[in-house]
């Protein structure tokens, strides 16, 4: 059902500290929390002894303590304490994953812990680049993951779902272009020489008429997609190929499946700094 050998994000990283953190990706039940210096400990989220969640417990120190009978486990799932002061024994211990931070994001690899590569993380840089200012926020949502993917990937929804922010007649009258690059697909579309949407119109400059507006839909498998989306004046004579001037975001939509019917989606916008 899901794609396993790959990086999935877990969660922004002001969501994972001290205290542990339960979710459940692709089926699994993971927890993660902070070392004392800040590094990502992630753990199958299930006691090797009667199974209670090690997010119920207590982090001490690096180790994470259970909440049900005291077993203490660290940081790669060996069991350390047993309960009732028997000596540790080696083979009750739990899953450990491997756990990277990038670009805000915690991320994990769900595949087999030999395949993880930080080389293959989607790239996210726009969330922290200079002279960008990025937040976002994550959403529970009760449905596949793809169709999330479905519709971020086409727009035209936004003629009648967004219709009185960034939703516009117009965007009907311009044909998506797709095409692949490497691992991923885009979607295109460049809407020349209409007014702008109400959202545009209540931010740009008062002087401002028709626009030249594009959406790039970037799909970075499994389940990334980045935006580019934004407007500039016509005089200004941009062009798909070249359009990095005036108001332009990035869209950051990071979707990691739950369960078959449930996902985690972390949604962020990504904006220039000192742009009209
Ligand atoms: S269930 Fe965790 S120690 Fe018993």
């Amino acid at each position: 059902m899901f794609p396993r050998n790959q990086w999935y994000p877990f969660g922004w990283d002001y969501e994972v500290g001290r205290t542990p953190l339960g979710r459940r990706i692709c089926n699994e039940p993971i927890v993660v929390y902070r070392k004392l210096d800040g590094g990502l400990v992630a753990l199958e989220d299930a006691c090797p002894h009667r199974l209670l969640p090690m997010s119920a417990g207590k982090v001490e120190g690096d180790n994470i303590r259970c909440g049900y009978h005291g077993l203490l486990m660290n940081e790669r799932g060996e069991t350390v304490e047993m309960p009732g002061g028997d000596p540790p024994r080696p083979h009750i211990c739990g899953k450990a994953y491997p756990a990277i931070e990038q670009h805000r994001f915690v991320w994990i690899w769900i595949g087999d812990a030999e395949k993880a590569d930080a080389a293959l993380l989607p790239d996210m840089s726009m969330n922290t680049a200079e002279g960008w200012r990025a937040d976002g926020g994550v959403y529970h949502v009760k449905c596949d993951y793809r169709l999330l993917i479905d519709n971020l990937m086409d727009l035209t929804h936004e003629t009648y779902v967004h219709s009185s922010s960034i939703g516009q007649a117009e965007i009907h009258d311009f044909p998506i272009e797709t095409r692949t690059e490497g691992q991923s697909v885009i979607c295109s579309r460049w809407m020349p020489d209409i007014p702008p949407a109400p959202l545009y119109k209540a931010r740009l400059p008062k002087d401002v008429g028709n626009v030249d507006r594009w959406q790039v839909c970037q799909f970075l498998a499994p389940s990334a997609i980045v935006i580019d989306i934004g407007v500039a004046p016509v005089e200004e004579k941009q062009t798909l190929a070249d359009h990095a001037k005036w108001r332009r975001s990035f869209v950051i939509n990071l979707i990691t499946p739950e369960t078959e019917r449930s996902c985690w989606y972390f949604w962020g916008a990504a904006r220039k700094r000192h742009q009209p």
